[in-house]
């Protein structure tokens, strides 16, 4: 997820670009570019304070694009920093999302003597718009032309030198805002940079194009040549726009898990095959074919992720797979064969225990692998092979959507190692078919958040909390009270349902409520007996079950429904709604939701 930003209007751009570029720093923020008419391209690793160092001199220019990066293709450098140009630097594009296709399209240019100067996928379309401006056709054919090969998602900034103060638009899949001054017209990624201007906004539909110059703008689609779009007026302040109209980050990104469900799964499925399509992982492909052992490592809510991807490599692959905290596992003098890989889980790709667990890994001749959210960063750049989750920047300490991807991404991984064993075409289809609908299904359970809500207010008073499962819901147990801990600061503590009688059973009392997770899986009988056992106790339950499910209602004092899925899934939608209780525990009682108190998003220090 980038941050892009436009205009073109009667005042200096420069100052413009650069304030509101600054406001889109949370989408993104591993290299910056900026694009002025009478400057050309200004290009850094970094942030806008870099790109400010670096885009000195005076300009004069009244148009220009500039564009925060989140890399998804190409490492954060120079050279793949955008805004990318064609081979004569006519054609200026400043791109958010991912084109899929890009592969067999620049080789088809390279093929017809265009020159690239970047890895990254964006760079094709300046290129594509170069040949088709060539073959005579106006700025405006020229990309809708282009735009009609193009497979991916994409928000678009596009500036031609010839026609400065043009500036042509377009989304597919990435939000596009449009905001309409007097004499001038501005384009961003979302409002934030926009609001300080104006607040007389046009939001873009996918599928639109729209053709901007100071004093007007015409909006079409591929097909047809005008189409109109409503003009609103926008009460946001700067804060509440970067949060897209959120109060808080963490609920932001609770509610992008359909966006980043897709996204983890996007060109990765093989359908009719019921295979799963990993570029990351190819070059080691051989060596995960003989692998007899897996490691995952990681931390905090990225540990929680490995264990579910114990469950589904395990399940799927028939692979013998051990999870390690990696402050436990750098220490623990690990026992790794030839035919063992470690794989680092982490959001950030930067956290020390899960970087020296993986390096202590590979000094002892282990694969590396690792799935990570951040592109370019060190345990991204260390591992010998991986996979990128592309969920986009996490703001919220509390890690939400980061989760959601980590889980789909083992599950991918779980299906590419299973059918490349024992797993039947019959059973990857089943996988296949399931990861496809939970884009869909997670919605379902995002519309629970204002009863999600009355429950979390329902029990505010309480000070302990219990959260309990079985087999694939053991780790989401786990979760939901590291969830609630984070961001609430209560005593909540994750266990194994059958552990419970164990010993924390005896915690049990009218005031100490359970959260017991129970889809409709190959254990919920276990786990409904372990729900009766709390409430014989006279424990409150809250439970979180599957659709349909009458006989929980008959025993829970609450239950929250999500949709239902294969059982290897399930932790993907009972998470969200654990999110959103945790969300909605902490929000109600006024704390810092994105900023816990003693908590760093990223934890580089042992
Ligand atoms: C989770 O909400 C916390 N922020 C923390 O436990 C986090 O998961 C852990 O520090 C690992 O971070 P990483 O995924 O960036 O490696």
């Amino acid at each position: 997820m980038c941050g892009i930003f436009a205009y073109t209007g009667g005042r200096n751009a420069k100052p413009i670009l650069l304030e509101g570029l600054s406001m889109l720093e949370y989408r993104g923020y591993d290299s910056a570019g900026l694009y002025l008419s009478d400057q050309g391209v200004t290009r850094t690793p970094g942030a806008v304070t870099e790109l400010r160092a670096k885009a000195t001199g005076e300009s004069s220019a009244k148009s220009g694009l500039a564009h925060l990066r989140w890399a998804t293709h190409g490492e954060p450098t120079e050279e793949n920093a955008h805004p990318h140009t064609d081979c004569d630097s006519n054609v200026y594009i400043a791109h958010n999302g991912i084109i899929e296709n890009f592969n067999e399209l620049k080789q088809g240019l390279i093929a017809r003597g265009h020159t690239f100067k970047s890895k990254t996928d964006t760079e094709v379309l300046a290129h594509m718009i170069e040949e088709e401006l060539k073959a005579d056709k106006s700025f405006e054919d020229a990309v809708v032309d282009t735009l009609k090969k193009v497979h991916g998602t994409y928000g678009l900034l596009i500036s031609y030198a010839k026609e400065p103060e043009t500036i042509i638009t377009a989304r597919m899949g990435s939000p596009i805002v449009l905001g309409i001054g007097k004499g001038e017209r501005f384009i961003a990624s979302d409002a934030t940079p926009i609001v300080k201007h104006t607040k007389k906004m046009v939001f873009l539909e996918d599928g639109d194009i729209a053709i901007v110059t100071p004093d007007s703008h015409r909006i079409r689609t591929l097909k047809e040549a005008s189409v109109d779009r409503k003009e609103e007026e926008i009460s946001w302040d700067v804060g509440e726009a970067s949060r897209g109209g959120y109060p808080h980050f963490m609920l932001k990104e609770i509610f992008e898990a359909p966006e980043v469900l897709e996204n983890a799964l996007r060109g990765r499925l093989i359908v009719n095959e019921g295979r799963a399509k990993l570029g990351g992982l190819e070059s080691v492909a051989k060596q995960l074919e003989k692998l007899d052992r897996l490691m995952i490592t990681a931390c905090g809510t990225a540990y929680y992720a490995g264990l579910i991807g114990e469950y589904l490599i395990e399940d799927l692959a028939g692979l013998p797979v051990e999870v390690d905290v990696g402050s436990e596992f750098r220490y623990r003098k690990p026992i790794i064969g030839k035919k063992t890989a470690v794989l680092a889980v982490s959001q950030s790709g930067e956290t020390l225990d899960t970087l020296e667990a993986m390096r202590e890994g590979k000094r002892r001749g282990a694969l590396t692998l690792g799935v990570v959210n951040a592109v370019g960063s060190t345990i991204a750049r260390e591992t010998d092979a991986g996979v990128y989750n592309h969920a986009g920047p996490e703001i919220g300490v509390a890690s939400t959507k980061a989760f959601l991807s980590q889980v789909t991404v083992l599950a991918l991984i779980a299906l590419f190692l299973g059918r490349a064993r024992s797993l039947s075409e019959e059973d990857g289809k089943k996988i296949v078919k399931a990861l496809m609908e939970l884009p869909e299904l997670s919605k379902k359970v995002l519309a629970k958040s204002d009863a999600i809500k009355a429950l979390a207010l329902k029990y505010k008073d309480a000070r302990d909390f219990l959260f309990i499962g079985r087999r694939y819901s053991y780790p989401v147990a786990l979760e939901g009270a590291l969830k609630l801990k984070e961001t609430s600061y209560v005593h909540a503590e994750g266990c194994a349902a059958g552990e419970m009688k164990h010993g924390p059973l005896a915690m049990i009392d009218n005031k100490f409520p359970t959260v017991v997770v129970i889809p409709m899986d190959s254990v919920y009988q276990k786990t409904l007996s372990n729900m009766i056992e709390i409430k014989t106790r006279k424990g409150p339950v809250i439970a979180i079950a599957t659709e349909g499910d009458v006989r929980v209602a008959e025993i829970a004092d609450d239950v929250i429904y999500v949709p239902k899925t294969e059982e290897q899934l399930t932790p993907i939608l009972s998470a969200i709604a654990l999110q959103l209780f945790a969300y909605h525990f902490a929000a109600e009682k006024g704390l810092n939701v994105d900023r816990p108190r003693n908590l760093a998003k990223s934890v580089t220090v042992e």
